[in-house]
């Protein structure tokens, strides 16, 4: 893999990403990981990240020289070009000049092998108070911003090259240039890590792992698990059974394309679970959020429990044991939680967590590697349906959390009318890709008066809202067009009785969450 050494950045997992997009695998690991633990990783290059610190910051994280001296090509970015100078006997300097945001960097020489294809003048993403202010020995400077003289390194004989901005937003023109060129050109790797390549992997990896025993998926609807069980079943077919609890909570349409869609895709073997009777009864009466939360976990579990007890029971005519448990693991999930390699690290999805201890699997976590982009080209490349690989995000409990009071059978069938009308006019109008996700919220213990036909109404309110965000825990309000709202607004109130007002959220988050509940 391509290693990238962690110097505390926001941007490391971005760096990572970055990798993969020029078709490379990369992996993260922390600063604090010794080198000789790195090379026994056996890493095509390794890139640098940046960080907060400055490198003569008492305790600040270091470079060890040796991985300079490895022979593997090196790449260092904002901090870790700077702690690479340090390393190799060049000057950072605080210059009192600081650069923060887009700056013009003036490269030296355009057919070098970081800036090889690029103009000499590039707008570049900077972020930095101390600047190298002399290069180590044998480093060739390609580089210079009005804030850092030198901006930009490269030595072709050892394979060290380092930038001083951030090549890995979106600001810096050529950032995704350079970074090729360092992999493609500088450490000459091949472009190989494509999503059919992936999939072979995979697939190889989980037959390994199963062999003859029988594997059990708890199927959400979501991305997630849907690419995950697609996978499982290339792998191991038959030995797959996978159960899908049908809660009630679901949006229009939603059960329908996983039981008929996602199957005929995959052909998995799907057992449904009616429950829709067993959560309402449960959910009657109740209006707190987390109560409502607690119930739909604990019945969910409930009846996913009996299920598995089930295809424990029969599933496998050759008398195969169930040993595995597939789950939908990401790798941001893995990096922040600090093991790359190793035993599974259990999270508490409130799907599986709650699983009898008489019911042991194994974990079978096929997307443990992959980013959310790199599980949705998997899930294309596998044929999963477009209407599940795009699906934004949408929470295990459902539409439990978006009926603000209690929950029943009519308001649930009005909310899912609204959503479902809301949902149609974003992707008509093509903005499905620009926003994360948009709530549909039913204020079903509000009531207003309104005016519909010729005579009063007394109805309830339908909360839009629209966000946009990068991973769910910071979000903005995103700024939909108003003849779009008006569209959404107009069919609501016109075809779903019951609604005679439709109010958009304005709140970003924080303050607000993007759930109502
Ligand atoms: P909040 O409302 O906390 O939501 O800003 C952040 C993201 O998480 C989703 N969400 C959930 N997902 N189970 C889930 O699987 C849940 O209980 C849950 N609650 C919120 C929410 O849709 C948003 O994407």
């Amino acid at each position: 893999p391509v290693l990238v050494v962690d110097f505390g950045a926001q941007y490391a997992q971005l760096i990572a990403r970055r990798v993969r997009e020029a078709n490379v695998y990369s992996e993260v690991v922390p600063h604090t990981m010794p080198v000789a633990e790195m090379l026994a990783k056996d890493p095509a290059a390794v890139v640098l990240s940046g960080g907060p610190s400055s490198v003569y910051e008492e305790g600040a994280p270091t470079l060890d020289a040796a991985l300079l001296e490895a022979g593997v090509p090196v790449f260092g970015i904002c901090y870790g070009f700077q702690s690479m100078v340090k390393a190799l006997g060049g000057t950072v300097a605080h210059t009192g000049l600081r650069e923060y945001g887009a700056t013009m960097a003036s490269v030296s020489d355009t057919s070098s092998t970081l800036f090889n294809g690029q103009t000499a003048d590039q707008s570049v993403w900077m972020s930095h108070g101390d600047s190298v202010s002399e290069a180590p020995a044998g480093m060739r400077v390609t580089a210079s911003t009005p804030g850092a003289p030198v901006a930009a390194f490269e030595d072709d004989e050892r394979k060290l090259y380092g930038v001083q901005w951030h090549p890995e937003v979106i600001h810096s023109t050529f950032g995704q240039r350079v970074l090729e060129n360092f992999l493609l050109r500088g450490a000459g790797l091949e472009p190989t890590w494509t999503a059919s390549n992936v999939v072979e992997d995979l697939v190889g990896a989980i037959r390994e792992q199963v062999g003859d025993a029988h594997v059990l998926c708890a199927l959400s609807g979501g991305v997630d698990s849907s690419v995950a069980a697609a996978l499982v079943q290339k792998a191991v077919g038959d030995q797959l059974t996978c159960v899908f609890v049908d809660h009630g909570l679901l949006r229009a349409g939603e059960a329908e394309q996983v039981e008929q869609e996602f199957v005929a895709a995959t052909g998995v073997d799907l057992v449904v679970v009616d429950a829709r009777e067993q959560f309402l009864t449960a959910l009657a009466g109740v209006s707190d959020p987390e109560e409502k939360r607690k119930i739909i976990g604990r019945e969910f579990i409930r009846v996913f429990e009996q299920a598995a007890r089930d295809v424990v029971g029969s599933a496998d005519a050759e008398g195969h044991p169930v040993e595995f448990l597939v789950q939908g693991t990401l790798y941001p999930d893995v990096v922040e939680s600090g093991g790359g390699t190793g035993a599974a690290n259990i999270k508490s999805h409130h799907n599986v967590g709650g699983l009898p201890e008489d019911l042991q699997f194994k974990l079978v976590e096929p997307l443990r590697t992959l980013f959310k982009d790199e599980v949705r080209q998997v899930g294309l490349e596998l044929g999963v349906p477009e209407g599940i690989v795009w699906r934004q995000p949408f929470p295990g409990p459902g539409l439990g959390i978006r009926i603000v009071g209690d929950v029943t059978a009519e308001r649930l069938e009005i909310l899912r009318a609204a959503d479902q009308i809301a949902r149609e006019e974003l992707t008509a109008a093509g903005l499905d890709r620009d926003i994360w996700q948009c709530p549909v919220v039913l204020l079903a213990d509000v009531r207003s008066v309104g005016v519909q036909g010729d005579g009063r109404t007394y109805g309830h309110p339908i909360v839009l809202r629209p966000v946009s965000s990068e991973d769910a825990m910071t979000a903005d309000w995103t700024r939909l067009p108003y003849d779009v709202l008006a569209r959404i607004s107009g069919r609501i109130t016109n075809e779903v009785r019951e609604v005679n007002r439709v109010v958009l959220d304005v709140t970003s988050k924080p303050p607000g969450t993007i759930e109502w509940e």
